[in-house]
């Protein structure tokens, strides 16, 4: 399986930053065994593909109705029409400000299914889920009510992100990285048949040059969803270079 490299920009990036863009479009290119993208604010997809040509740019959610009464939302059509072609739905930040339940997420990512976007569903546990030995129970759960029904197929990736390694400099233990990709991946199968096999599962939670190697080396993580270091191509490109390594 191909390794993919996704960076989330969360609530950055100005007018300014489109020469970094370009410059992680740049040196993705010089990682072709890596499918690799970048999710960045609505407000600059538009600019951003203008200015990268065919890398892929993203969104960081998508709204589950096509169009209509909800102020301030975007909808699936729109992202594609300002021209991404992929998105992320049910990030930890979302679930926690935004209040979303598995089931807005489950048909957020139908409906960024059903616009023709790429989706990348965001599953994880608090540190207090963690440590009162819940973690498991929580992220199955999560998997299991956030996945639309039609969810195998290479539009659907997964992301695993511990709440408490994103933006912490915490990085989970391999193992227990490991255990929960396995887990997930089983119940992927479970659901899905062979088809579950081939939806990537992501680690996210303060992936960085320092520790991707040995992240992307373990069994069943299929990339990364990477936030801080995402924002320079300095920082991206080890990621990418670690990522090219451990698919080869
Ligand atoms: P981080 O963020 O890499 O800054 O921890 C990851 C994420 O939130 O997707």
């Amino acid at each position: 399986m191909r390794k993919f490299i996704v960076g989330n920009w969360k609530m950055n990036g100005m007018s300014s930053d489109l020469d970094e863009i370009v410059a992680i479009s740049a040196v993705a290119q010089l990682h072709p065994s890596v499918d690799s993208a970048l999710c960045i604010p609505a407000t600059l997809i538009d600019r951003a593909v203008t200015a990268v040509g065919a890398f892929p740019i993203g969104s960081q959610d998508c709204h589950m109705q096509r169009a209509g009464a909800h102020t301030g939302c975007v909808s699936g059509d729109m992202l594609l029409d300002a021209g991404a072609v992929l998105t992320i739905i049910g990030h930890s930040e979302r679930r926690a400000a935004q209040q979303e339940q598995d089931s807005d997420i489950r048909a957020k990512a139908e409906a960024a299914k059903a616009a023709g976007l790429k989706t990348i569903i965001c599953v994880g546990e608090t540190l207090d889920e963690r440590e009162a030995g819940k973690a498991l129970d929580i992220v199955l759960g999560q998997v299991a009510h956030s996945l639309p029904e039609a969810a195998a197929g290479d539009w659907l990736s997964l992301a695993y992100e511990p709440v408490w390694a994103i933006g912490t400099g915490r990085v989970a233990e391999p193992t227990d990285v490991a255990d929960m990709h396995a887990a997930i991946r089983a119940a992927l199968v479970a659901r899905f048949g062979a088809e579950g096999e081939k939806i990537r599962i992501l680690y996210g939670g303060s992936m960085n040059g320092d520790n991707a190697a040995v992240l992307l080396a373990l069994p069943n993580v299929d990339g990364g969803l990477i936030g801080g270091a995402s924002l320079t191509a300095a920082k991206f490109q080890p990621i990418l270079a670690a990522a090219q390594v451990s698919g080869e």
